[in-house]
């Protein structure tokens, strides 16, 4: 496995693997890898002959008063990790090799599905997330990236920006991967505590119950979500949303057939999020 560490390099990699006629994958991340994201760079080498992952923690999606700078950087192991799963190339740049004006004077703005679900409670993420990601995009030139569904919002942010900007590229969405009893895997899972891990599992049973009730179709969609935050805010969760919205991310009409009920909520300190899409 190739590491890269400048922009250079990177466009001198790519230029290789295009002489060779060789396709590339890119798998986005933010390190602090787990089997989530070992599952992207499997399915991107579904996709392409060579996979590259780039680890970089980009300051532009932190708010004030969010954790950039305790997010947790475990580069070493996460280097083990890729070479372990035969990944060809990865990219941990610098912040200057991505920003080589900081704070960046020129940014991309998200669409309007940004404001809504966690842009509510993250003003500005999905435009740090958008910004990089397009910077990414033009250092790899990949011809297939790979997003897990997990961060849903994040996957159908950054279609509306790959159709809008023209980028020359596919956008493939990984379906997510779960633990036992079904909890969506993510970093934020190792700061749950022993009494909230037993709790977790209850937010992917609230979206399983949520799906069954709008199939059975006896209350309307607000009534069945606000009777399952009440049920998770009982159990001891802080619910920050728990919709359901066409596929989307544009309200339910009667004519909506591919539905989604997303969630975010608080176990102590721990922010989890999750999804699932069903069709009516
Ligand atoms: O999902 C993430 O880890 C990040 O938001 C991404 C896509 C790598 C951009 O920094």
């Amino acid at each position: 496995m190739k590491q890269i560490l400048t922009a250079q390099d990177l466009r001198d990699w790519r230029s290789e693997q295009r002489d060779h006629g060789l396709k590339v994958a890119f798998v986005p991340t933010m390190g602090n890898l787990h089997e989530g994201h070992l599952s992207l760079v499997k399915a991107a080498q579904q996709q392409a002959d060579r996979v590259i992952v780039s680890l970089f923690v980009n300051p532009t999606q932190f708010g004030v008063g969010e954790d950039f700078d305790t997010y947790p950087r475990t580069l070493d192991e996460d280097l083990d990790k890729l070479q372990e799963a035969k990944v060809d190339a990865v990219f941990t740049p610098a912040v200057g090799e991505v920003y080589p004006v900081y704070p960046p004077r020129v940014t991309v703005t998200a669409g309007a599905i940004s404001g809504i679900l966690c842009g509510r409670a993250r003003p500005g993420h999905f435009d740090g997330v958008v910004t990089v990601v397009s910077k990414l995009f033009n250092l790899v030139e990949p011809d297939v990236a790979c997003f897990g569904e997990k961060d849903y919002q994040q996957l159908s942010v950054i279609r509306e920006m790959v159709a809008d900007l023209n980028f020359n590229l596919k956008i493939h969405g990984v379906p997510t991967e779960r633990a036992a009893y079904k909890l969506a895997l993510s970093s934020r899972n190792s700061r749950l505590t022993p009494k909230e891990r037993e709790l977790a599992p209850e937010l992917y049973k609230a979206l399983t119950s949520v799906r069954e009730q709008c199939l059975q179709g006896r209350m309307t969609i607000d009534q069945i979500t606000r009777r399952a935050s009440e049920n998770l805010n009982q159990l001891g969760f802080t619910v920050d949303y728990l919709e359901v919205l066409s596929h989307d991310l544009t309200p339910v009409t009667p004519s909506s057939r591919k539905l989604i009920v997303l969630i975010a909520a608080k176990l102590g300190s721990v922010r989890l999020i999750d999804n699932l899409q069903f069709d009516r």
